[in-house]
């Protein structure tokens, strides 16, 4: 059924840079200091690395051991070991559901992006200088309402994806993890740095670890689990895809351990940070929503001394980030066709790469002429996207992953595999995946579709 020989990645440790690369990205920089700031600061942390740690790190682990043991794409690899396991062939349905779900993620992912190469042309111009918030909304509101800027910035990320798949799994993704990731933590610290010297650090930490009990709300934590599968790109088959390609001597548990850290850090120091420039700027507040990143972040960058380069640093900072999450998820249906068809990685890219950049136009037109065009639940087309493969197809993912190899897959193939430190690992592990996990994603799909179709057809 497969036409070529499956790669590995050539050096050790890049599989850590690129799985971290696909984890690190807009979820952390743009969504997580953001809900943070909607769900009530230090409660919200406390749940999202709850689950982090309860269900992201064994679904991670169960991801990457399917990828490598099949040595194929998700689509593949989830016919292969079905085989292996005497499953029925039903459950390859979840490798072209997590193919599907990358295209229609990266579709409204790379619109976001393209406006973060707006604003570090922006911040390169010095264009924040001196800003308030009047002026700030007003410069991002003309970005929204100009649809061919979005469109063309859209089609630039779009294209920076495709050049970096087409190069190959080595010269490509490999070659790019291993100069842009070190870069971004460059740029991270400096920016931390900054904030720590400039910013309001201790409103900051008191703000997103001090945890009130009344802050805790169902709500919060449907959302902090669902950022959880997101923010760890989890349930779509971008870590499976990567893993395909890991060596058969690496510890995958340590490595996940390190993957997961390297997220949640990131996520936590872009946080306070971004709070600590929020809370030293009068007049604008952490609730600020989606907007906090291009609208808030701007005044503070504007009212600083060294604010423009500053401000370049992090919106370049999240380019490279966001640039090393598109390459992952487009990477499974890209490698499906190069693998099953022989297609060349080039002409795949483009093909897969012009899907997503189509259905990224309804995105794009969300902002501007179609923003009162409604498409599921009154939501528009963007949010229908993001609704649709964030809370639904990548839970849901992850959720059939953690049953196909918690009740498919055999101990001996397991263990083979895995070769866990200590037996109690394994003994807690497997009940997390048979149990835990999926009863939670159920709670959580249940939880989170309901109200929204109550909205609907009740009120
Ligand atoms: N983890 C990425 C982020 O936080 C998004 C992503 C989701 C990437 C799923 C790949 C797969 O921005």
């Amino acid at each position: 059924m497969r036409l070529k020989q499956h790669v590995i990645w050539g050096q050790r440790g890049s599989f850590i840079l690129a799985a971290t690369g696909s984890a690190v990205g807009l979820g952390n920089i743009w969504k997580f200091p953001y809900i943070t700031g909607e769900n009530g600061g230090g409660a919200f942390v406390l749940m999202y690395l709850l689950f982090v740690a309860t269900i992201g790190i064994p679904i991670m682990m169960a991801e990457i051991l399917m990828g490598r043991r099949a040595r194929a794409n998700p689509i593949i690899a989830t016919q292969e070991l079905c085989e292996q396991a005497g499953a029925h062939k039903a459950w390859s349905g979840l490798g072209w559901m997590g193919v599907l779900a990358g295209l229609m993620i990266l579709s409204f992912y790379t619109v976001i992006a393209g406006w973060t190469l707006e604003y570090s042309l922006l911040a390169i111009e010095g264009k924040f200088t001196g800003l308030d918030g009047d002026a700030s909304n007003a410069l991002f509101n003309s970005l929204l309402a100009d649809s061919g800027k979005v469109l063309q910035w859209h089609t630039v990320f779009t294209l920076m994806t495709i050049a970096i798949l087409a190069l190959g799994v080595t010269r490509g993704l490999e070659a790019s993890v291993r100069w842009m990731m070190p870069l971004l933590f460059l740029l991270l610290f400096v920016l931390l740095g900054y904030a720590i010297k400039e910013g309001d650090f201790e409103t900051s930490l008191r703000f997103m670890f001090s945890f009130k009990l009344e802050d805790m709300s169902w709500e919060g934590a449907l959302v902090a689990m669902g950022h959880s599968f997101f923010t760890l790109s989890l349930g779509m088959g971008a870590i499976m895809a990567y893993g395909s390609y890991m060596p058969s001597n690496q510890s995958v548990g340590s490595t996940v351990l390190i993957v997961a850290t390297l997220d949640t850090l990131v996520a936590l120091i872009v946080g306070v940070a971004i709070f600590a420039f929020v809370f030293a700027t009068p007049g604008i507040s952490p609730g600020a929503g989606p907007g906090l990143m291009f609208v808030t972040l701007p005044v503070a960058f504007g009212n600083m001394g060294v604010g423009a380069i500053i401000g370049t640093v992090f919106f370049v900072m999240v380019v490279l980030a966001a640039w090393t999450s598109t390459i992952s998820l487009l990477e499974p249906g890209v490698a499906y066709l190069n693998e099953r068809f022989g297609v060349s990685r080039i002409i795949a890219s483009l093909l897969l790469g012009f899907i997503a950049w189509a259905l990224g136009l309804g995105s794009v037109y969300s902002f501007n002429d179609w923003a009162d065009v409604q498409i599921l639940w009154g939501k528009n087309f963007f949010d229908s996207m993001d609704f649709v493969a964030t809370n639904i197809m990548l839970p849901l993912g992850g959720m059939l992953i953690a049953l196909f190899v918690g009740w498919k897959l055999r101990d001996e193939i397991i263990l083979h595999d895995l070769k866990f430190e200590a037996a109690w690992i394994f003994r807690l592990w497997r009940p997390v995946l048979k149990y835990l996990s999926p009863i939670a994603v159920l709670l959580f799909l249940i939880n989170g579709i309901f109200p929204v179709m109550r909205k609907v057809f009740v009120e």
